[in-house]
């Protein structure tokens, strides 16, 4: 049949709508299990475009100006495997996890002499990720748990008495500048690794760092037991007494995620609930606004970097894990992620191939699009799945197979200010370079925190 013009074109149209409505978006439906598992492969496998590691010519697991964050996208995949099923990328993964992990302690040459002790704490929990989710050791290299205990033992060499009676510090290197900064993400994420660590092995060496940790992170202006604020970072040189009290969401979300950790492996200890429900309630109220996640601080004036946009999808799988180890909270986080998922899968109708925004509380795309956008989304997808299977990490004594190795790191000479010989003239050159590079972001961060104050 031959319709006249304007039918063709209506006809079109029709047909173009309802074509596009349904490839273009993600269509969640929350209380659907295969439904969340279809969203979460759609983000990790637009997630993993930008993941070059296992092509020709390319470094597994590294993203060289970014390094921390190839940890940021295996920890995604972690779970994603581990609630979906799905082993598609696990081999890159495996790679990937075993390429940068050094001599055992996430210190590898190509970039040690510019991390952060943030950065490699970070790969520290995608390793007691991969134990806890029962991922496989590999058969030649290291296991997962003695990459977790090589981070923890090189990290606790690193804890400084010169200034505010302990503490990390948020650089390892002098010549780095942050090197005179205590901060939340270092001092909460070495507590975060440190409970997990207990709770994996039931060893106290490791639940008395977690303490004496949270116990210090008490003393200074990064945490508080009474308004439950956390602060980002405070300055040794006036002896941890004054913060930047900026609000990030993974700040909290890594206490919380330790104080979870603590109250299990306590079998349920009253302090560590208080510490749970204060640090919770404080977080929901920061950072959902209408009951979706929102980084405050970036978002509404879309000046999020990229770390910065990866900070609610932290937040999300911590918040998940928390609902599972401390079952009193469950009722409470559990709507808060499935809100967020809803809004995300509706940011996610970009370039008419489901890329997702940085947006979520817009509940449609917002022109953003990028590698930590899709790891981000594919958390919050993936968090949702406890609705489903509600086991938990494992421990070696619930499961766990990870080879303990608790001497892991300690004979890596290179890892610590004190043991380290001597710099080459080739690493204060690379480092410098960054570290140049970095107070110029600094900078900047701080004429747009002024701004807009
Ligand atoms: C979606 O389209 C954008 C714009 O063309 C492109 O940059 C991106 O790589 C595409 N994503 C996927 C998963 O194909
Ligand atoms: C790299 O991984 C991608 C996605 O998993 C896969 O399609 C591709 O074949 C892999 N390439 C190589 C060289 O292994
Ligand atoms: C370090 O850099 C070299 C040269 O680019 C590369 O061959 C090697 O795989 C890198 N190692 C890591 C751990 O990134
Ligand atoms: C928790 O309970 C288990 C089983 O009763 C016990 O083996 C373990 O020692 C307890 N943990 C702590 C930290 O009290
Ligand atoms: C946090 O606690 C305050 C005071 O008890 C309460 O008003 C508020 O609703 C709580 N927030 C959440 C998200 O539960
Ligand atoms: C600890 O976590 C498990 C899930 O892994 C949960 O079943 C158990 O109830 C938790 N323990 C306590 C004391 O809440």
């Amino acid at each position: 049949m031959h319709l006249p013009g304007p039918w063709s074109l209506l006809k079109g149209l029709l047909v173009t709508l309802l074509v596009s409505d349904r490839v273009h978006a993600i269509d969640l439906d929350i209380t659907s299990e295969d439904s969340i598992k279809d969203a979460a492969s759609t983000s990790v496998y637009a997630m993993m475009t930008y993941y070059k590691g296992n092509l020709t010519g390319h470094i597994p697991g590294a993203f060289a100006s970014k390094w921390w964050e190839g940890s940021a996208l295996f920890l995604a995949l972690l779970q994603y495997w581990h609630f979906t099923g799905d082993s598609t990328y696990n081999e890159e993964m495996r790679i990937g996890m075993q390429w940068q992990a050094g001599s055992g302690d996430y210190m590898p040459n190509n970039y040690s002499s510019y991390l952060g002790n943030d950065d490699q704490m970070f790969w520290g929990l995608a390793a007691i990720m991969a134990a806890e989710v029962n991922f496989n050791d590999s058969s030649s290299g290291y296991s997962w748990l003695s990459l977790a205990q090589g981070v923890f033992n090189t990290q606790i060499n690193r804890w400084d008495k010169t200034a505010c009676s302990g503490g990390m510090r948020w650089q390892i290197w002098p010549y780095q500048s942050g090197y005179t900064m205590k901060n939340s993400i270092a001092n909460g994420g070495l507590f975060q690794l440190a409970a997990r660590l207990a709770r994996y092995t039931g060893s106290t060496t490791y639940s008395n760092w977690a303490i004496k940790i949270w116990d210090w992170s008490l003393s200074t202006p990064l945490l508080s037991n009474t308004t439950w604020n956390v602060a980002d970072s405070t300055n040794m040189e006036d002896s941890c007494s004054t913060q930047g009290n900026t609000q990030w969401s993974y700040n909290y979300g890594t206490y919380l995620m330790g104080a979870a950790y603590m109250y299990n492996y306590t079998n349920g200890s009253s302090t560590w609930l208080t510490a749970v429900n204060g640090l919770l309630n404080k977080t929901l109220d920061t950072f959902i606004v209408d009951g979706v996640l929102k980084e405050v601080t970036c978002e509404p004036s879309e000046m999020c970097n990229d770390n910065e946009i990866l900070f609610k999808g932290l937040v999300s799988s911590w918040l998940s894990f928390t609902a599972i180890l401390v079952p009193s909270t469950y009722s409470t986080i559990l709507p808060y992620l499935q809100k967020s998922a809803k809004a995300a899968a509706l940011s996610c109708t970009g370039h008419n191939n489901n890329t997702c925004g940085v947006r979520w509380y817009l509940s449609k795309y917002d022109g953003w699009i990028g590698m930590e956008e899709e790891i981000s989304a594919t958390n919050i997808f993936v968090a949702n799945l406890i609705a489903f299977q509600k086991s938990g990490p494992v421990s070696s004594s619930t499961g766990g197979t990870s080879t303990s190795d608790p001497t892991a790191g300690e004979n890596d000479t290179t890892s610590s200010t004190e043991k380290q010989s001597t710099i080459t003239t080739g690493d204060r050159a690379g480092a410098g370079i960054l570290t140049f590079v970095f107070a110029l972001g600094w900078i900047g961060l701080m004429a747009w925190t002024v701004k807009g104050a």
